[in-house]
C-alpha cells in the first residue's frame, strides 16, 4: 500500500516557506516480529517545530535531519500488529511525524483510553496540558489568592495554564492577540481579565488588571508583555519561561529586561522543556484527566484537513491565525 509523508529538505531562512518541505510517496513495508503499523488520524502542529527545523545543535533536542520525515506528535490507530503488546484497533499517542502511516516497535507510545477523543488528547492530555501542568504546578507552585499573568493565553498551552490556575484559586490575567480571543478567555474560560497585547495603553491595562501586583508570570511569547509584567512582579515572584514565540522567526532576539529587579524582588526565573519530564507523564496525565472530568478544562481544536495542509498551516501559529490547538486531521 502506498502512503504520503512530508520530509524536511531545507532549513527555513526566517519564516517557514513551503519549499523547505517535500511530499514523498512511500510503500508500507512488511512488518517484522515486534512491529506495528500505525495509521495516523490526528497530527499536532507546534511552535517548537520551527526550532527543530533550524540547524541549532545546542538546544534541548537535535534538529530534524535534512531528508528525514518532519517530527511531530500525533494520535494513531494500530492497523496491523506483530507485537504482543499492541492489538489491531488500539489507539496510541506518540512522536509519529508528518506521515499518514508509520511502522513502530511501540517504544515511546502511550495507549489511549477508547472513550477520550483524539482532540481531547492533543488539546489537554498531550503536550499542551502536560506543559501547562509541569510549568505551572511543579515549577510555579501556585498558591490560592496569588495573581498569575499568562502570555499567549488563548493558545493551547496558555489556555490550559489559565484554567489550571483558576481551578487552584488564583486571579488570572491573560494576554492574547485579538479582541475575539480575549472575549473567549473571559466569557468561556473564566479568566478574570484578558488583554489584547496589540491594543493601545498595554502597560496601563496590565497594571489595572493586577492591582495586587503579579506573583506568577507564565511566559509563552516574549514581546512587549514581558517587560511590563517583569516590572510588575511582587517580591518572591516566579517567572516560568515556557516559550518565546515572538522571537522564533526573527534574526535578532529582542533584548531582555535588566536583572536588577531579580535582586530587588527576589525573583525566580526558570526555563523548562518537556523532554526533561517524560518520566512524569503518566502521573501528570492522570492529574489532567481529573481536571478534565471535573469540567475544569475547556479546549478548542483548530483542525486542518489532510497531511499537506500542514505545509502552509503551520504558519498560523506565527500569525495568530489559529484559534485553539492547531492539528491536522488525516
Ligand atoms: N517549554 C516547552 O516544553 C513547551 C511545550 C509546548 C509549547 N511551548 C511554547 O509555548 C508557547 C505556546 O505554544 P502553543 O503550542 O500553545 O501555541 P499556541 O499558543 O496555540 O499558538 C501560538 C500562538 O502564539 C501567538 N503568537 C504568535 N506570534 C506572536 C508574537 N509575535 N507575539 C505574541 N504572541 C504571538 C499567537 O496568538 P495571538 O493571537 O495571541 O498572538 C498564536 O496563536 C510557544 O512559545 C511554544 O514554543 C513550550
Amino acid at each position: 500500500m502506498q502512503y504520503k509523508a512530508i520530509t524536511l529538505v531545507k532549513r527555513p531562512e526566517l519564516k517557514i516557506t513551503p519549499d523547505v518541505f517535500e511530499t514523498v510517496t512511500l510503500e508500507t513495508p512488511a512488518l517484522d516480529d515486534g512491529q506495528i503499523l500505525l495509521k495516523q488520524t490526528h497530527m499536532s502542529l507546534d511552535p517548537a517545530m520551527r526550532g527543530w527545523m533550524s540547524e541549532d545543535r545546542n538546544s534541548y533536542i537535535p534538529p530534524v535531519g535534512l531528508g528525514e520525515i518532519m517530527r511531530s506528535s500525533g494520535v494513531a490507530e494500530v492497523v496491523e500488529s506483530r507485537h504482543d503488546g499492541f492489538a489491531v484497533g488500539e489507539r496510541v499517542a506518540g512522536m509519529i511525524g508528518w506521515t499518514e502511516y508509520a511502522v513502530s516497535d511501540g517504544q515511546g507510545l502511550n495507549k489511549l483510553p477508547p472513550d477520550v477523543s483524539a482532540e481531547a488528547v492533543l488539546c489537554v492530555l498531550a503536550l499542551p496540558g502536560l506543559t501547562a501542568y509541569q510549568g505551572l504546578m511543579k515549577i510555579g507552585k501556585p498558591k490560592a489568592g496569588e495573581t498569575l499573568v499568562v502570555s499567549g493565553a488563548a493558545g493551547s498551552v496558555g489556555s490550559m495554564v489559565g484554567q489550571l490556575a483558576k481551578a487552584e484559586g488564583l486571579t488570572v490575567v491573560g494576554t492574547a492577540g485579538s479582541d475575539d480571543k480575549c472575549r473567549w478567555l473571559e466569557d468561556e474560560l473564566g479568566f478574570d481579565a484578558a488583554i489584547n497585547y496589540k491594543s493601545e495603553g498595554l502597560a496601563g491595562q496590565i497594571f489595572e488588571a493586577t492591582p495586587q501586583g503579579v506573583d506568577l508570570y507564565f511566559e509563552n511569547t516574549g514581546g512587549p508583555v514581558q517587560q511590563i509584567v517583569f516590572n510588575r512582579m511582587n517580591a518572591h515572584g516566579r517567572i516560568i519561561v515556557c516559550g518565546m514565540i515572538a522571537d522564533y522567526n526573527t534574526a535578532t532576539p529582542a533584548p531582555g529586561p535588566n536583572w536588577i529587579n531579580i535582586i530587588k524582588r527576589r525573583l525566580t526565573i526558570t526555563g523548562f522543556t518537556m523532554p526533561d519530564h517524560w518520566d512524569a507523564v503518566p502521573e501528570m496525565m492522570q492529574a489532567l484527566a481529573g481536571y478534565l472530568a471535573a469540567g475544569k478544562l475547556k479546549y478548542r481544536a483548530h483542525k486542518l484537513q489532510g497531511l499537506e495542509s500542514a505545509i502552509e498551516g503551520i504558519n498560523l501559529l506565527f500569525t495568530g491565525g489559529n484559534t485553539g490547538k492547531l492539528m491536522v486531521e488525516l
